[in-house]
């Protein structure tokens, strides 16, 4: 293969065959299991998306049950997770906390040898009702404060803003999150559920595939452009600072603006119009439409240039998040408590139809070069 015909970042390149998610890129439509993301995120909750994603379809009001019960069950941070996260040195960063206590996670699994289905499956239910509790663990001690216990009463989104806040929420707020939980969940072969996917197929363990998800969903160009997105936005401060600004900053035509644009979207991300309805609803709960408004004016621009960019999930979250008084800090880490259930899926997938995956690389130096002695080089 001539050097350049390698397909960069393995764009547009299939690696795989998957049931869980079918994205349609030039159209903005995403399915779990093929139900549209639209559907999913006005009709079903967290809970039910956990128990399609992990068992191929959606529970009936008996397998809901059961699978709350599960998860709620699963709740409980063992003190040596709890730990971990206490001792983190101070002004630490919060998804280098959440990526260390989700491979402490192991460490206090009593099964971790347990590679049936069963036993992935099991993995999988503590993944996701644990991942809540160590981003509010860590977002508490951070503030000086102990962590809570879960509320038994509520259910997944609701209880992971009690424990950051330690007081039940409104039912807007509760519903919001549930939402954005909804929402990313789960995007096919993304770059952390592509790593997990490679680590899963040596056939190590969950714990270790999830870890490893959680160090790609950390970039900016990933997960991390959430918290760009509200750093831009409090950066911009004012409506009459956009247009000066963004022509400023796209001088640089290595500048990326956080929040828009997509290796599969070619138009607007359908997360993206959910989550815009919600900042624009949350915005007029909390009495100030202020970034929403920025936000939309950001959008109208950036689709009417002459080589036009839009929103996609991460651009509409942070100002969401914002109005629910989130700090910057922990958008990614909500991130990773929606797409835990994705991770765990695809670990599933993969080990049940596993091959391992280990591509070719084009190499472009020389080969058998005489070997010169210490001295003489
Ligand atoms: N800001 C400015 N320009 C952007 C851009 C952005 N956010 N996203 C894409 N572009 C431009 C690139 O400059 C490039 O232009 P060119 O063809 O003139 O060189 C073109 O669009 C293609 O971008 P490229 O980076 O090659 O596409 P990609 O598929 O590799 O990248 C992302 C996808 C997501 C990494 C990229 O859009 C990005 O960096 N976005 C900002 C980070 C972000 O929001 N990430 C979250 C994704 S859910």
């Amino acid at each position: 293969m001539a050097e350049g015909m390698v397909a960069k970042g393995l764009q547009d390149v299939v690696v795989d065959d998957t049931w869980i998610c079918k994205i349609i890129g030039d159209q903005g439509k995403l399915y779990y299991y093929g139900y549209s993301i639209h559907d999913l995120a006005e009709h079903c909750t967290y809970e039910e998306v956990v128990f399609l994603l992990l068992k191929g379809k959606l529970p009936n009001r008996a397998e809901l049950d059961q699978i709350t019960r599960e998860l709620k069950e699963a709740r409980g941070l063992p003190y040596g997770v709890r730990d971990v996260i206490k001792s983190a040195p101070k002004g630490s960063i919060p998804m280098d906390v959440l990526r260390t206590a989700a491979s402490a996670l192991a460490l206090t699994d009593p099964k971790p040898g347990d590679d049936s289905p069963e036993g992935r499956y099991r993995k999988a239910i503590r993944m996701v009702a644990l991942f809540p509790e160590i981003v509010a663990a860590d977002y508490r001690f951070r503030r000086g404060e102990e962590p809570v216990a879960s509320n038994p009463k509520l259910n997944h989104a609701a209880n992971f803003l009690y424990l950051l806040h330690g007081k039940e929420p409104g039912a807007d707020a509760a519903r919001t999150m549930d939402v954005a939980l909804v929402l990313h969940a789960e995007h096919d072969f993304n770059a952390s559920t592509f790593t997990a996917r490679v680590i899963a197929a040596t056939m190590s363990d969950m714990y270790s595939a999830v870890t490893g998800a959680i160090g790609a969903l950390k970039g900016p160009l990933h997960g991390g452009a959430n918290e760009g997105v509200i750093k831009t936005l409090l950066e911009i401060g004012e409506p009459a600072n956009i247009k000066p600004w963004l022509a400023e900053k796209f001088k640089d035509k290595n500048f990326r603006l956080m929040g828009f644009g997509h290796r599969v979207y070619k138009t607007l991300d359908p997360r993206a119009i959910v989550l815009k309805k919600y900042s624009e609803k949350t915005g007029r709960e909390r009495g100030t439409t202020k970034w929403f408004e920025m936000s939309n004016e950001i959008e109208q621009i950036m689709k009417t240039r002459e080589k036009p960019l839009y929103p996609n999930v991460d651009f509409y979250s942070a100002s969401t998040y914002f109005m629910m008084g989130l700090p910057p800090e922990i958008y990614t880490p909500i991130f990773a408590v929606a797409r835990v259930v994705g991770w765990c899926a695809h670990v599933i997938e993969q080990q049940t139809h596993n091959k391992l995956i280990r591509p070719a690389a084009d190499y472009h130096g020389e080969i058998d070069k005489p070997l010169p002695p210490i001295d003489k080089r």
